[in-house]
């Protein structure tokens, strides 16, 4: 397990209360059961780390990308192995996803990805130094679709302004869903954080970007016959 504090990274900011996730721990299969016993000490961020150094976890100084709820990691991994030059930290909190993910960093022989198993809440808002991600992608977080439960979505104001924090200046902030209430309420918060611009000057939806590969829920929510809507801001410098 990386093992990566960084004790001097003071600037901790409270992070909201937002429970964005049921923790259904699932079945794990023998494989990935074997990864979390194996791989773990190669690819997972140790969780009792108060403060991440990141290059001390990656062993370099990259451009780097956070992954919010990579689910089963294929999308992740994929866009891990085709940008090599880049670092990929994915935080998830589903641990048979993290066991999908840990065979197939292994199998691909991944030396640019990290996996934090536990709440991005908690990652974004107590343990990453500030200004240290280049991109946060959010593909298809879980919609929360009845309107007393719209306060568990992840894409709240208190949320996006944790991100601001660790997001560096002129950092992007991908986000894409297949639902179309979800879609209108992050376009409606992100346009509405002071910090954050629409990469589309219409205030628009963005035009799907070529590197995000297709991903298991997108791939369900196609078969719904869903439209896919993909969000694109950047922090100002
Ligand atoms: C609908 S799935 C999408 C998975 C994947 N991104 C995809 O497109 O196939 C949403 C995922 O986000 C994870 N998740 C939700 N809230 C989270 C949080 N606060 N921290 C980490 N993971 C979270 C869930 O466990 C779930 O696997």
């Amino acid at each position: 397990m990386t093992v990566c504090n960084d004790n001097s990274n003071a600037a901790i900011t409270a992070a909201p209360h937002i429970r964005s996730f049921v923790r259904r721990e699932g079945r794990l299969t023998r494989g990935q059961q074997r990864a979390l016993d194996e791989e773990w000490a190669r690819f997972g961020i140790d969780p009792a780390v108060t403060a991440l150094d990141l290059q001390h976890c990656f062993g370099r100084a990259a451009p780097l990308v956070l992954d919010i709820g990579f689910g089963d990691g294929e999308a992740l991994a994929t866009m891990a192995q085709a940008a090599p030059e880049v670092d990929f930290l994915g935080v998830e909190v589903h641990r048979p996803g993290v066991g999908h993910l840990l065979l197939r960093a292994a199998a691909l022989d991944l030396h640019n990805l990290r996996i934090w198993c536990g709440d991005a809440v908690e990652l974004i808002g107590q343990r990453l130094p500030a200004n240290c991600l280049d991109r946060v992608q959010i593909f298809f977080p879980d919609p929360w679709p009845k309107a007393r439960h719209h306060k568990r979505r992840l894409l709240q104001p208190a949320f996006v302004a944790t991100l601001l924090r660790v997001l560096r200046p002129g950092g992007i902030v991908h986000v894409a869903t297949d639902c179309s209430d979800y879609a209108g309420f992050a376009l409606a918060v992100l346009q509405n954080t002071a910090g954050l611009r629409n990469t589309v000057t219409t205030g628009d939806f963005a035009a799907r970007p070529v590197e995000r590969p297709l991903t298991k829920f997108e791939q369900r929510g196609l078969r719904l016959g869903h439209v896919i809507h993909d969000l694109l801001f950047v922090r100002d410098a």
